[in-house]
Order: structure tokens, then C-alpha cells, then sequence
């Protein structure tokens, strides 16, 4: 079980008070993360995979670590299969950009997608004059889950790629990834996993879900901002053109020529960022350490009392799946009031923290949803059950303003 008290102090941040319910946009950093990061800076500041001198080797090993501690994080069957990226948006870009795409070829995503997982697709689609299909959510659809009858009708043989979120940023909802695979694979289609908001909050096992790749964010997992990593199936990497070419990704040149290298340094162009991803290790680490089984169940109680009570509360309209069904986020609007104002007050009054607007998914908001906005509360492992009560009893003061 997690020691809930014990974790917190590796937030000095906590320490001030503030109520943080906005670990879905981006998590805090515990210390252990940023003590690793300075190590590199104190000890062994040097550029990677460039330098015979001692410190650029013990910067190299610790940078390949990194990737060895990705890689075992979300199962990935070696390092090789790890690209560092920026954030998830750059990973899901390199897929979008890398592929061999064809007039007539079909993308199949759905209408839960974040922005990245969506107008990326779109501009494929125009730009190679293809298919691309959204599927909507069953009916309750502001729910968020997806059919698996309407994924098969969906997916038919013209369809080289699958392109689904595993947890919806907006509603938490988690999508049934591994059915979805099997579907696309049974008809010859590549599957990309945006896995931003599922691979902080539970296990995820690529080899398990069989996905071809699968894209997440470090700064949604305890890491600092820029590192985040793209997993890209072993045997898949010669058929990726590069986002970016230049240092570090080739294997021969000359005047008239260049050869690409052929494993994951091909997508790693320039210099990396080495503290970061260096941190992203670190933070690997600490999420295993606490456990991911502890850190889902405790997610689990705050979720159900997120839900359960705000609910109940007057003038409250919740969207999203049954708490089982989705991860610790509640979405919601009160009454007619303006999501951002609602965050706002929540801010001013009671120092708490939460996201408000479209999040970064219009197709959902606009289609689904139908209001411009949504406030969204989203809880981590260092959140406690007095901080819900908080949360609870400060909307319910808003509520009361309607009335
Ligand atoms: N993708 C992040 C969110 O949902 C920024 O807030």
C-alpha cells in the first residue's frame, strides 16, 4: 500500500499548501527525479556518444541507461525500442511524418482523441488524399467508451493505421487498447497508442497490448518537461523516416550520400536532452519503486470520491465513464458558469488546481460534449482524501451561487 504522508514530502511544493488536481496537464517532480538530474550537472556534464573522455562516456551510459529504465518500464523487449522525445505530440508526429503513406490509404481513429492524436491524422489525410474515419462514442457518449463493433466496422482492409488514445485527457476514459490492436492487426494496419495519460497512472505493457507503437510524456510521470519517449517496434524502425536528420542519426556520409543508421539513434538527431531524459530514467524508477498496482489503487479511492460526490452536488453536470471504467479525472461544468472562471475561483478561494477550457480535444468538446469548456479536477498518487473533501466543498460553494 502507498504511504500516501511519506510520499508527499518528495514534493516540496505540496509543503506550500497548494492543492494540486491538474497531474494530467503536467505532474509535480519529486526530489529523487531532480537529485539525479543535478548529478549530471555536478558530476559528469559532457555531451553523449560523442566524447572518448571519461565524463561523456559516464554521461553516455547514463543517458543509454535511461532507456534501458523506459524500456523495462512499459515492457518494451529491449532499449533499442526507446526514442527519447520531447512529448508525446513529437512521438505521434514522427509516426505521422515517418510513414510511406499512399493515396486511397484509410486512418481509423476515434473522436475521444486529444488534439495530437487528431489533427495530426487530418493533415496526413489531406496531405496524401486519404480516408480518415473517427469513431464516435457509444450513446451515453459523454461517457467516452468506444464499441469494439464500431471499431470493426470501422477498420477494413484500405486501413494502414489505427490511431487511439489509451485514457481520454478529457473524460479518463480507458480504452479497451488490446481488442483494438487485434482488430487492426487482423487487417494488415499499424497501431500508435497515445499513451500520455495511461502510462503514469497504471501498467502498461506494450509486448501485452502488441501495439506497434506507443507514444507518452515524461512530465505527466514525475519527470521533467522535454523528456518524454516514443516506442517503436524493433523490426519497424528501418520503415520510419526521421522527423529530423543530422548528428548522431547516420551511419555513413559523403559528399553525395548519406546511410541513416538503422536502429532507434536514427530518430535522435543533435544533441538530446541529457539531464531530462536522464530524470525520466529517475522517474521510471520511482513510479516502480512505489508500484504501479499501488499507485492505481490508491488513484482508484480518490476517483470514486471525486465522483460520487460531486454528483451529488446541485447544479453539477460530470462527464466521463463510472470510476472504474476511467482514471482519477472528473470533468465537469457548473451550471452555465464559464469553466475558466469555476477554475479560477477554485484557484482564488481554496488554492486548489485544476484545468479548464477545451483541453486540447474540440472534436470531443464540440461533437460530444457540446459545451465550449469543461473544468477538469485530475488526481495523482500524492493527492489526498482531504484534498477531494476541499475540492468537494469548494465547488459546492460555487454551486451555491447559482441557486
Ligand atoms: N495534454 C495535456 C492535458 O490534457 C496538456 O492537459
Amino acid at each position: 500500500m502507498l504511504n500516501v504522508q511519506k510520499v508527499r514530502k518528495d514534493f516540496p511544493i505540496l509543503k506550500t499548501g497548494v492543492i494540486y488536481l491538474d497531474s494530467t496537464a503536467s505532474s509535480l517532480t519529486p526530489e529523487p527525479v531532480l537529485d539525479k538530474m543535478l548529478e549530471f550537472y555536478h558530476e559528469y556534464r559532457a555531451n553523449v556518444e560523442r566524447g572518448v573522455h571519461h565524463l561523456s562516456q559516464k554521461a553516455s551510459e547514463e543517458y543509454e541507461c535511461a532507456h534501458a529504465k523506459v524500456a523495462h518500464f512499459i515492457n518494451a523487449k529491449s532499449d533499442s525500442e526507446i526514442i527519447m522525445t520531447r512529448n508525446t505530440t513529437e512521438g505521434i508526429n514522427t509516426i505521422a511524418n515517418g510513414l510511406d503513406w499512399k493515396r486511397g490509404d484509410k486512418i481509423v481513429t476515434s473522436l475521444v482523441e486529444h488534439h495530437s492524436n487528431f489533427v495530426v491524422w487530418l493533415r496526413v489525410k489531406n496531405r496524401h488524399h486519404m480516408d480518415l474515419e473517427a469513431v464516435r462514442p457509444s450513446e451515453p457518449a459523454e461517457q467516452g467508451i468506444i464499441s469494439l463493433n464500431d471499431f470493426e466496422k470501422a477498420v477494413d482492409d484500405k486501413t494502414k493505421l489505427v490511431a487511439i488514445t489509451h485514457v481520454s485527457n478529457l473524460l479518463g476514459t480507458i480504452m479497451p487498447v488490446k481488442e483494438i490492436t487485434k482488430i487492426a492487426h487482423e487487417h494488415g494496419a499499424y497501431v500508435v497508442i497515445d499513451g500520455a495519460q495511461s502510462v503514469p497512472h497504471m501498467k502498461v505493457d506494450v509486448q501485452e497490448i502488441g501495439c506497434d507503437f506507443l507514444a507518452f510524456s515524461g512530465h505527466k510521470m514525475c519527470a521533467p518537461t522535454g523528456a518524454s519517449a516514443l516506442f517503436i517496434r524493433e523490426d519497424l524502425m528501418k520503415e520510419i523516416e526521421p522527423l529530423c536528420i543530422g548528428g548522431g542519426t547516420i551511419a555513413d556520409a559523403g559528399v553525395d550520400y548519406y546511410k541513416l543508421e538503422e536502429n532507434s539513434s536514427r530518430f535522435e538527431a543533435g544533441t538530446p536532452a541529457i539531464a531530462e531524459s536522464i530524470g525520466l530514467g529517475a522517474a521510471a524508477d520511482y513510479l516502480q519503486n512505489l508500484g504501479m498496482e499501488n499507485i492505481r489503487n490508491h488513484e482508484n479511492k480518490l476517483t470514486r470520491q471525486m465522483h460520487e460526490e460531486l454528483q451529488e452536488l446541485p447544479e453539477i453536470e460530470l462527464y466521463g465513464p463510472e470510476p472504474k471504467d476511467k482514471i482519477g479525472i472528473a470533468a465537469f461544468n457548473v451550471g452555465n458558469l464559464n469553466p475558466h472562471d469555476v477554475a479560477l475561483t477554485l484557484d482564488v478561494s481554496a488554492n486548489i488546481m485544476v484545468r479548464s477550457g477545451h483541453h486540447c480535444a474540440l472534436p470531443l468538446m464540440k461533437n460530444v460534449i457540446r459545451k465550449p469548456g469543461c473544468v477538469r479536477a485530475s488526481a495523482y498518487f500524492y493527492n489526498t482524501k482531504s484534498e477531494i473533501d476541499k475540492l468537494v466543498s469548494a465547488v459546492r460553494e460555487i454551486s451555491a451561487t447559482m441557486t
